[in-house]
């Protein structure tokens, strides 16, 4: 069969699999069943809070948008890796340019060392500036007698437990945006005004790896990296001759789950005519929101940013390829990114008969490993959290798989944060149960902070370059 044969039959498969590709609008998914959406009371003010939105400047540029398509099709081919990172939910008490600039710092630390370790560019995307909104197991909370609608995302509604701030309240929709802007605003002054500059990046890395309980272990890593910059400032590779050192492309991301905002962030690009949400660049549809029927799917299909939508352990091959065929039906590389979150438990046996049955169909995406939320624990003591060691046996899953299909590994997706807080368990630094309550701060699931995280880019860093090393063993004797 020839590759046009095979493209025409996989579309003939696509248009069979999806309901007809009927018009569709920014808003034509108000008329489709939508999970995990807020029940707002006050129609008026909900319309006036969508109305202002719409006047507002976009947050991102639509061709900004593109450039992460472009490098997300790299990560495709196998010639890129991806690292999403951040909280699990921004909130409104935390927004300080200390908390941006540290998540910041950490991101490009790992992206440092994932590149060093893969020998292929990180492409590095902030669950940051827009990332809100919470899809929740049950919707209702229960304290002692006391039961109230469960905390959906400062953009919802409020934290606190009393029944005033449990209302959602459309005017938060409007706080989100400006929290988002001004985010958006220091990172981008970050990335590209010297902050990012590598010698920097690196000279955090080498602190971390001084102090770290591992010290030895990762040393080899990190002064490789050292030498390797030292050797290019003697080649006349400095950041004021090359500015690929002082600055860098740095993407943002949320999940799109509250539709009323990601619509009345949706715009036309003047330069293209297509439509892009400009709420973030790449948007991804949650675990419980990914019905083919339904709003989500309905609304991102057609708009035109990178998407991803998480793949946990229900999933089934024909609701895979449904979803990839509704949401991608050009099969456009660098549009698609499969976000795999299925436990450390599972993954060996969920992730297998995905990955044929995309491959079988000649589909491009992304795979990439969240190691998170399928290993959400609740300790003795009640709080939520995640074993680094389950962490961690995802992610090396995850590669063990894709090596035994000869697929690419294409990314990770964390949620963590640049503070020393105590939320998962383990790592060199070793938090207990015991330690769970001295800084447990997150609003909503348990973060890696700033030494778990960097300490699983040291120890993924290894597996990709022990990867890297046998594929081209590989290579060179075949
Ligand atoms: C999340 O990423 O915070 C989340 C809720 O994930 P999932 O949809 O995979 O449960
Ligand atoms: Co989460």
């Amino acid at each position: 069969m020839t590759a046009i044969q095979g493209a025409a039959r996989s579309g003939a498969k696509a248009q069979s699999r999806t309901s007809s590709a009927a018009a569709w609008s920014p808003s034509s998914w108000r008329s489709r069943p939508a999970q995990q959406m807020p029940a707002y009371e006050d129609a008026t003010a909900l319309a006036g809070a969508e109305a202002r939105l719409r006047r507002y400047p976009p947050l991102v540029f639509a061709g900004e948008a593109r450039k992460l398509r472009a490098a997300l099709a790299k990560v495709a081919a196998g010639e890129a890796f991806l690292l999403q990172g951040g909280d699990c939910t921004e909130s409104f008490a935390d927004f300080t340019a200390n908390n941006i600039r540290d998540t910041f710092r950490v991101l490009l630390q790992m992206a440092v060392v994932l590149t060093y370790g893969a020998g292929v560019p990180v492409v590095k995307v902030g669950r940051m500036a827009g990332q809100f909104a919470k899809p929740r197991s049950s919707n209702v909370e229960k304290v002692g007698d006391v039961e109230l609608p469960s905390y959906r995302g400062d953009n919802v509604n409020g934290f606190e437990f009393t029944a005033e701030a449990r209302q959602p309240d459309p005017e938060r929709m409007v706080q989100a945006y400006n929290q988002s802007a001004a985010t958006l605003n220091l990172l981008r002054a970050f990335a590209q005004g010297g902050y990012a500059d590598l010698h920097e990046v690196n000279r955090w890395n080498l602190d971390f790896v001084r102090n770290s309980p591992l010290s030895e272990r990762y040393h080899d890593l990190a002064a490789r990296l050292d030498e390797t910059l030292n050797f290019m400032a003697a080649c006349g590779l400095t950041s004021v001759t090359t500015p690929q050192i002082a600055e860098t492309d740095f993407f943002t991301c949320h999940e799109g789950l509250l539709l009323q905002y990601e619509e009345a962030l949706t715009r036309v690009d003047s330069t293209s005519g297509d439509w892009y949400d400009c709420s973030a660049h790449m948007l991804w549809i949650g675990d419980r929101t990914r019905q083919p029927d339904g709003a989500h799917v309905e609304f991102f299909r057609g708009v035109r940013n990178p998407l991803g939508f998480k793949a946990g352990p229900t999933l089934t091959t024909d609701h895979l390829l449904r979803l990839n065929d509704a949401l991608n039906p050009a099969n456009e590389p660098g549009r698609m990114v499969i976000i795999c979150r299925m436990g450390a438990d599972k993954v060996a046996d969920k992730l297998p008969p995905l990955i044929r049955a995309l491959k079988r169909e000649g589909r491009s995406v992304v795979w990439s490993c969240d190691p998170m939320h399928g290993n959400t624990v609740t300790a003795a003591n009640g709080k939520k959290t995640r074993h680094f060691d389950a962490i961690l046996s995802e992610v090396k899953d995850f590669f063990a798989v894709h090596r035994a299909e000869g697929t690419h590994p294409g990314g990770v997706h964390f949620e963590m944060t640049g503070q020393e807080v105590t939320e998962c368990i383990g790592g060199a630094v070793d938090i207990t149960v015991d330690n769970l309550t001295e800084r447990y701060e997150t609003q909503c699931d348990p973060r890696l902070n700033a030494s778990q995280a960097l300490e699983l880019a040291f120890l993924l860093a290894e597996q990709l370059k022990a990867e890297r090393l046998s594929v081209a063993r590989a290579r060179a004797v075949g």
